[in-house]
């Protein structure tokens, strides 16, 4: 016969901790459905009144329970509901691709001017990469999700990029997942390149839809 597995545990006090963490899945969850919704409507405003998507997707995920323990080990914190809570900001993150990193910031503009939403931090690492290239822009925010009786603010992480720089971030991530003990500096050098020749095409692109707007005007 296999082992009793958890014979010594405290099990009152294990389903209290196991549903408090439900409690608050269900939260983040919320808060990530509102943050979509949010930034549904403002895309759709936008189409009506510009004629133009901003947003050329979103996708969104809840963290695994995986993901979550090591993050909290990493950091040498015990795995409590209190802990993931405090020290992990992105339980609920959410995705943005667009085609112009103007978009972007039109976007970050347009979400951090809603009254009832706070920005508790940011990194604008579409203007200040990271070492390997990466180019994205990070929000942590407050949203409040209205309950029966109660409104509680949750945290929601938004990851924004240009399309271009996100099919690099995804290559990227999957070189550092699976080759990360393996990767010579001279390797490293040219996927940085890559990151650094799609965000030029970037900046070209704008430039030409510019110039490409400005001949229409011209014309008109
Ligand atoms: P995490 O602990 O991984 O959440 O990172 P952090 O707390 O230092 O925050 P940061 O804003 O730098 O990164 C948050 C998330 O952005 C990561 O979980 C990744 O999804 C993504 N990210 C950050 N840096 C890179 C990178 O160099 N390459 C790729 N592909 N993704 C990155
Ligand atoms: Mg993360």
């Amino acid at each position: 016969m296999g082992k009793k597995r958890g014979v010594n545990m405290n099990l009152p006090q294990v389903k209290d901790e196991l549903i408090q963490f439900n409690e608050m899945i269900f939260l983040y969850n919320s808060a990530m459905k509102e943050c979509k919704l949010r930034l549904e409507i403002l895309r759709d405003e936008y189409k009506f009144v510009h004629q133009y998507d901003p947003i050329f997707d979103i996708k969104s995920r809840i963290k695994s329970i995986d993901s979550i323990t090591s993050k909290l080990t990493k950091q040498g914190k015990a795995i409590t509901v209190e802990n993931i809570e405090k020290y992990v900001d992105d339980i609920a993150g959410i995705r943005i691709c667009c085609h112009y990193s103007t978009d972007i910031y039109r976007i970050v503009d347009l979400l951090s001017g809603q009254a009832d939403i706070k920005i508790l931090n940011s990194k604008d690492y579409m203007n200040d990469p990271k070492a390997n290239g990466y180019r994205s822009y990070h929000i942590i925010l407050s949203i409040p999700v209205h309950l029966a009786g109660r409104v509680v603010p949750v945290k929601v992480e938004l990851q924004m990029r240009t399309t271009a720089l996100n099919s690099w971030a995804i290559l990227e991530d999957i070189l550092e997942n699976t080759y990360s003990d393996y990767l010579p500096e001279e390797l490293m050098r040219e996927v940085k390149e890559c990151a650094d020749m799609l965000h030029a095409v970037d900046k070209r692109m704008i430039r030409i839809q510019d110039e490409i707007s400005q001949y229409k005007k011209e014309r008109q």
